[in-house]
């Protein structure tokens, strides 16, 4: 459904024009909106999202809807009443939302044989005060820039900002999308909100579709005024001026013609002791105004370091100023995972995570957050591997702590990390790695903890995430059976996470576009967590061996960087993409600099190497 979606909405032409202006009001203080995070043969997760439109705060709400078919079998951070229709009311820590913020709430449904269901929200709030507001460009906007200001709603998918344009949809309204129905998005422009989370589907997009399909509901009014509009009316000028920072990043991106390859760029990272012992990076690519986020719709990200590590990115000017002009995504590469952030049984130290993620926040930078379980020796606090107690109810602790802590702050987690074994795992148990979790709860270790982290944070999306899944062999069927396997357990995930740390040649493009296709293939989304390409193979005798990054071996990689985000794209439907994060900004903080590689898109000077201008180009589709 997905895909045909796209290509339908690939035809319809974008009528974002230059010089456009749009002002209307409507009757209302909130936009409620309801969504699906998971869905399975059998039921369903979703979540329903109140955003505040008006100038005051809303002090105390209560919202209803009824369903067809489905009927709720839980709900977590709300008071939920009735058995079809029900009535939702606050509890007492999200009862106040002050102007412009949203509270979520999040439910189970059994679907009863039915499709998940989409009901119009009802309540005073959801209609009753006079908001309006304007956009105004005098910039013109050429249609390729277009798909700039789409992706720039990706900047703040975790703002405030973002959420009230993500949960904008017209009350009294619905698009019947091929039998399914969705809420209607009060902008007119094509696409606007369904690509970004799947919370509604533009009105000029449903308006569209041939007979039985289409907007339907009453509410005339308010639909013509919506259709002279061109934009949408909860964009702010927090928005405004990233749209045409991007606009104006993809309009310099789109005549770079090709990368330039220039030599001897004298390696140097102050006060990084990684980078003293990496050699030089010495390839680096002319890319002045490229943007990789500005050419997406989806998250773009980088692993970086903060805290106690080297090379905090809160003291680096320079990983900021790459930070803002080409990611929109966050990942702290070690600060969050359980050693670090749970390092005794009492003791959670939350504070070098916090300040990272307030950093993200501040500047409109989205968090993937890594990783609630992790079986990795090193990683495993002692206190869990020699645990005499209740393994699972410390277990539970652990998971919801730490996600209940970052609730609302983050967009998604990898929830496990790595619980599948290796092929040539000799010591795997039924295909799982026999980590300190399998051996004391088995398989529903991971059950448990997706069930655990949905309850602690419901709208945050929650990732399955692994390597040398990418492989289209025995460990990607085990990946996939995992995944059946939850989804037919009612377990909530949302996604699967490809770390993706491959080699120059290995896996082949066509392997790699299968495990994607795979996974979305389920309905989950696909996130690649964790890229880099390293120049070198030591695991083939037969591959180039590299000592330093020569023009051929950055020439090899950013093609390979190129084919790869080609492949992500081809096998992944728009709404499905989580977004491709890189371990990782420059070479010598990446954890491979040691072998020595060189796998990153910047260089030891923060300089864009040829894989920056790959990236981008499979981006752009060129
Ligand atoms: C790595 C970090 O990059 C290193 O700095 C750290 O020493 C070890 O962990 N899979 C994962 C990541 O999920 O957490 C790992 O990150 C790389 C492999």
């Amino acid at each position: 459904m997905q895909s045909v979606f796209m290509k339908k909405m690939l035809g319809v032409a974008m009528i974002l024009g230059a010089g456009f202006s749009a002002q209307y009001s409507f009757a209302q203080s909130a936009n409620c909106s309801y969504s699906i995070s998971n869905e399975w043969s059998t039921g369903a997760t979703g979540a329903i999202t109140i955003t505040n439109t008006s100038t005051a705060a809303i002090n105390g709400w209560t919202i209803g809807w009824q369903y067809n078919t489905n009927r709720i079998t839980s709900s977590w951070n709300t008071n939920l009443s009735g058995s079809n229709p029900y009535t939702a009311t606050n509890i007492g820590w999200n009862g106040t939302i002050q102007p412009g913020q949203s509270v979520s709430f999040g439910f189970q449904v059994d679907k009863r044989g039915g499709s998940a269901e989409r009901p119009a929200i009802t309540g005073s709030i959801c209609g009753g005060v006079t908001s309006s507001s304007s956009v105004a460009s005098s910039t013109a906007v050429s249609s390729a820039a277009v798909s700039s200001i789409r992706s720039s709603s990706s900047i703040a998918v975790s703002s405030n900002v973002n959420s009230s344009l993500a949960s904008s949809v017209v009350s009294g309204q619905q698009c019947n999308w091929y039998g399914a129905l969705y809420p209607v998005c009060v902008t007119n422009q094509s696409g606007w909100g369904w690509e970004s989370n799947k919370s509604c589907i533009a009105r000029a997009t449903c308006a569209s579709q041939p007979a039985p399909y289409g907007v339907v509901g009453a509410n005339s009014s308010l639909t013509s005024s919506i259709a002279s509009s061109a934009v949408s009316s909860v964009a702010s000028s927090r928005i405004a001026s990233s749209v045409i920072s991007s606009i104006a990043s993809s309009v310099v991106a789109s005549s770079i013609a090709s990368s330039i390859i220039s030599s001897s760029v004298p390696s140097s990272v102050a006060s990084s002791s990684i980078a003293s012992s990496h050699s030089s990076s010495s390839v680096t690519s002319s890319v002045s105004g490229l943007s990789l986020k500005a050419l997406a719709d989806f998250p773009i990200g980088v692993a970086v370091r903060a805290g106690s590590e080297a090379n905090s990115i809160l003291a680096s000017s320079q990983q900021k100023s790459v930070l803002f002009q080409h990611f929109d995504q966050l990942t702290a590469e070690n600060i969050m995972k359980m050693s670090y952030i749970h390092p005794s049984e009492t003791t959670f130290s939350f504070a070098n995570a916090d300040a990272l993620v307030d950093f993200a926040r501040q500047n409109g930078v989205s968090v993937h957050a890594h990783a609630l379980i992790w079986h990795e020796d090193y990683q495993v606090p002692s206190f869990m591997k020699n645990y005499s107690g209740d393994f699972p109810a410390m277990l539970k602790t652990h998971v919801q702590t730490v996600a209940s802590h970052f609730s609302g702050k983050v967009v998604s987690w990898d929830v496990v990390n790595e619980a599948i074994a290796e092929n040539s795992d000799t010591s795997a148990v039924n295909g799982f790695r026999n980590s300190v979790f399998y051996q004391k709860m088995g398989v529903s270790f991971i059950d448990q903890a997706f069930i655990w982290a949905n309850e602690a944070d419901p709208v945050a999306d929650l990732y399955y995430n692994d390597f040398n899944t990418e492989t289209n062999d025995a460990k990607t069927t085990r990946m996939l059976n995992l995944v059946d396997g939850l989804k037919t357990r009612g377990v909530p995930i949302d996604g699967v996470g490809f770390q993706m740390h491959v080699l120059p040649d290995w896996p082949s493009i066509a392997n790699i576009e299968a495990s994607f296709r795979a996974v979305a293939q389920r309905g989950l989304k696909v996130k690649i967590t964790e890229l880099d390409v390293r120049v070198n193979n030591k695991y083939n005798s037969s591959a180039p061996v590299y000592t330093s990054l020569t023009a051929a071996a950055a020439a090899t990689q950013s093609e390979r960087y190129r084919q790869i985000v080609a492949a992500y794209l081809r096998a992944v439907p728009a709404a499905q993409r989580g977004g491709i994060t890189v371990w990782g900004m420059w070479d010598a903080q990446s954890w491979f600099a040691q072998d020595p590689d060189w796998p990153l898109l910047f260089d030891n000077n923060f300089q864009a190497k040829p894989a920056l201008q790959g990236f981008a180009n499979g981006l752009s589709g060129q």
